[in-house]
């Protein structure tokens, strides 16, 4: 059974903002799943669709095999916010504890939980201090004990390491697969890639509202390709400057004679794998070339 599953999910925001057109995902049980794309891409709005915080316009969804929307379903999955804030007067452990409550667990339930998850990541030494003295990750990670802290069969994180330092996301990561070993699946978003590469079983890249790549990071990095860079605006048969190509030797020598026929500087030139990053990157520049 699958922790995810959507088909053609719309969202039309009024004002004409058409934020998911037609998003088909599968995200498989005990996987951690990463969702990149830059702001504005739909990520959020599809987070929120799923956990219905805002209305699919068309589309189905559903969350550990059930329609989205089911209550008892919802029950079983964490949720941490985009931006999420807690009051700064909680310590750590109370805001846990809060989150507990609310999610209606008995008093030794939330308890043991609680310790247990604020254990998990990494917070016991901190739990009696503030939110207030915290910095960006510990709060982060507080918050990550607070979407685990039902036993969740999945858990939905949108943007967990936004703010966080290097130190801390390396942390937060580690958190994820410690979740992952317990059996939970993760489905996570980023508008950053670094850190999803090492960490996510399968990857999908969101440009505009709609899912461009999905495979794992080795599938989508796929067969090494030719990448050709010089100095100055693209010529005639490039689309950029610095591009991607598939092809063979003799192609890729047309290429690079055609930079240098126009007497480009040339500052790579090589057939090599390409990274997550990389493909991200010609990824939204091919799209903004289609809009312009
Ligand atoms: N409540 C809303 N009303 C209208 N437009 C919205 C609303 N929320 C988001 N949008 C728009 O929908 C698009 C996708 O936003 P969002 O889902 O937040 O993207 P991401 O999380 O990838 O940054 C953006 O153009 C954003 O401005
Ligand atoms: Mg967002």
């Amino acid at each position: 059974m699958t922790a995810i599953s959507t088909q053609g999910l719309e969202k039309r925001y009024g004002g004409g903002i058409h934020a998911l057109r037609g998003v088909d995902l599968e995200v498989e049980r005990g996987e951690i799943f990463g969702l990149i794309g830059p702001n504005g891409a739909g990520k959020s709005t599809l987070v929120k669709v799923l956990l219905t915080i805002v209305r699919r316009s068309s589309g189905t969804a559903t969350l550990l095999g059930q329609p989205v929307g089911h209550r008892p379903t919802l029950a079983k999955v964490g949720f941490l916010p985009e931006h999420h804030r807690m009051p700064r007067y909680l310590t750590g452990r109370q805001a846990v504890l809060y989150y507990a409550r609310l999610l209606g667990m008995t008093k030794r339930e939330r308890e043991k939980r609680s310790d247990e998850m604020i254990d998990i990541v990494g917070m016991s030494h901190a739990a009696h201090r503030k939110l207030g003295t915290y910095s960006k990750g510990m709060q982060q990670r507080i918050g990550l004990a607070q979407s685990f802290v039902n036993e969740p069969e999945l858990v939905v994180l949108d943007e967990p390491t936004d703010g966080v330092d290097p130190v801390g996301r390396v942390e937060i990561r580690e958190v994820l697969l410690r979740m992952r070993e317990r059996g939970t699946a993760i489905f996570l978003n980023s508008h950053l890639l670094s850190e999803l590469e090492t960490v996510c079983d399968r990857v999908a890249i969101m440009l505009d509202g709609s899912i461009r790549r999905q495979g794992t990071p080795a599938d989508l990095a796929g067969a090494p390709r030719w990448r050709l860079a010089y100095e100055g605006e693209p010529l005639n048969g490039h689309t950029h400057s610095d591009f991607i190509f598939d092809g063979d030797n003799q192609e890729a020598q047309r290429h690079l004679d055609t930079a240098r026929k126009a007497q480009r500087v040339v500052t790579h030139f090589a057939r090599e794998s390409i990274s997550l990053e990389d493909l991200f990157l010609a990824e939204v520049r091919d799209t903004q070339g289609d809009q312009s």
